[in-house]
Formats: structure tokens, sequence, C-alpha cells
């Protein structure tokens, strides 16, 4: 399976400095073997997409996309504008759209169907609080969000055509980091899922782990089974860590 690191640029950088991190993190991750993701606020994707054009293993994803497919939906960016302009992947059920946004399961379930049918690969995240952890619920609440708004809406050959990642909300931007046997036993988990719901195909389904991922975590993370790569915040505005990251399999 191909190895993933995706940077999550959030609600980050001008114009100019969004400009020159991407030239920096295309000049240094030249020669490295995983698969880049790259996903800057809305106002920067074609431009994005100019300095990466051609490049071998870096993609432009989206971090959010609309539930609805055209219309009269103000501010709403769908899954067919970022198609035409050259985006390959979206994040989609991030857990700060979820607690600031109040995205429901639902609500994630249809923007994974919007972003399927426009040929998009979502990134799909999932991952317990910090209550939910220290409850002991943390199985419980992955499963649910995967089953409420992936596998209650998907087909077979849909799900598997989507990235999964693990963020405990914990873990993120918080500097604290899930152990690698705390990671490790929640993507066994879902691999699980996976395979209950689609079979052996489940086996070939990147689960990447994110939550204060950074260059002195990585590698410890990544040696674990099912951890297929990583969704990076923070690190991902520094092109070296970035990259170092990407250095890590
Ligand atoms: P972080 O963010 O690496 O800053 O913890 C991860 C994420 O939210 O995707």
């Amino acid at each position: 399976m191909q190895n993933i690191v995706a940077g999550n640029w959030k609600m980050n950088l001008t114009s100019d400095a969004a400009e020159s991190l991407l030239k920096d993190i295309v000049a240094k991750a030249t020669g490295v073997s995983c698969q880049f993701i790259i996903c800057p606020p809305f106002p920067y994707l074609s431009i994005a997409k100019d300095l990466i054009d051609g490049h071998p293993n870096i993609a432009l994803g989206a971090q959010n996309c609309s539930n609805k497919t055209s219309g009269a939906f103000t501010g709403e960016v769908s899954c067919e504008m970022l198609k035409s302009s050259g985006v390959e992947y979206v994040i989609i059920g991030h857990s700060e759209r979820r607690a600031y946004y109040n995205e429901t399961h639902e609500l994630i379930g249809e923007k994974l169907m919007r972003a399927l049918e426009n040929e998009l690969i979502p990134i799909f995240c999932c991952g317990e609080n910090l209550s939910e952890r220290k409850a002991g619920s943390h199985f419980d609440v992955v499963s649910s969000q995967v089953k409420e708004s992936i596998f209650d809406f998907l087909s077979k050959d849909q799900i598997s055509k989507i990235i999964f990642a693990y963020e405990p909300v914990w873990a993120i931007g918080t500097g604290e980091t899930a152990s690698p046997d705390q990671a490790e036993e929640v993507h066994q988990h879902l691999r699980q899922c996976l395979i209950e719901n689609i079979g052996d195909d489940g086996n070939q389904i990147p689960i990447l782990y994110g939550g204060s991922c950074k260059p002195g975590n990585a590698k410890d993370l990544f040696q674990q089974k099912n951890i297929d790569g990583g969704l990076i915040g923070g690190a991902s505005l520094k092109a070296d860590d970035f990259v170092q990251i990407g250095r890590s399999f």
C-alpha cells in the first residue's frame, strides 16, 4: 500500500506565505517515496495547483466541501468546483468541523457522496474526544462515526475508495500524541470494521494517524502494522518538518 502524508494547513497563512511554503515543500519532497497531499485553504488551491503541477508525488486536496450539488448556497464550495480546479482529495468529517460547525454524521455522509460522485478521494476523519477516551468509549465512538456516515450510506465499491484518518481529538493541536500502541489499537479496530463490511478489500484501505504527529514521533507511529501514514496539522506548516515526516516510513 502507498504510504501517505497529508498536510492540513487549516485557516493559516497569507497568499505569499502559502506560495513560499509550497515552493519549499516542492523542492524538498522530490525523491521522497511517499505520496504527499497538500490541503491549503480554498483561495490558494489554484496557486497550489500551478506550483505542484507535474510533481510526481504531490497532490492537491481541499479541507472541506459542500453537501449540495450546486445553486443558491452562498459561501459553499461544491465538489464539482473542486474537481474542475484540479483537486483530487477532500478532507471530510474533521473534528473541528464536527465541533465548531455542528456537522452531523448524516451531513458528513452526504459530503462523502458528493465527493465520490465527482471522483474526489475523501479523507474521512474520525476519533474520540478527551472525555470519551477517559470513559473508555473510544472504540464505540469510532464505530458509530464510521457506521452512521459510511456503512449506512455507501456501497462496498464506494467505501473502498475512501482514505480513513484516525484523529483523537485530545491529541489535535495539543502537542499530546497518542502513543503508537494507543493509535494502533484503534487503527486495528477500524481495519476490522472495514473487513467486516467490505471483506478483504478492507486490507487495502489506507488508515492515517492525525494528532500532533511530528518528525520526532512519526517513525514510531508509522511502524505500526495498521498505520499507513499521517494527516498533519501544525507540522505541515514547516516544510522541513513536513517532508521529514514523509521520510519516516
Ligand atoms: P495537528 O492537527 O497535527 O496540529 O495536531 C492534525 C489535524 O487536525 O489534522
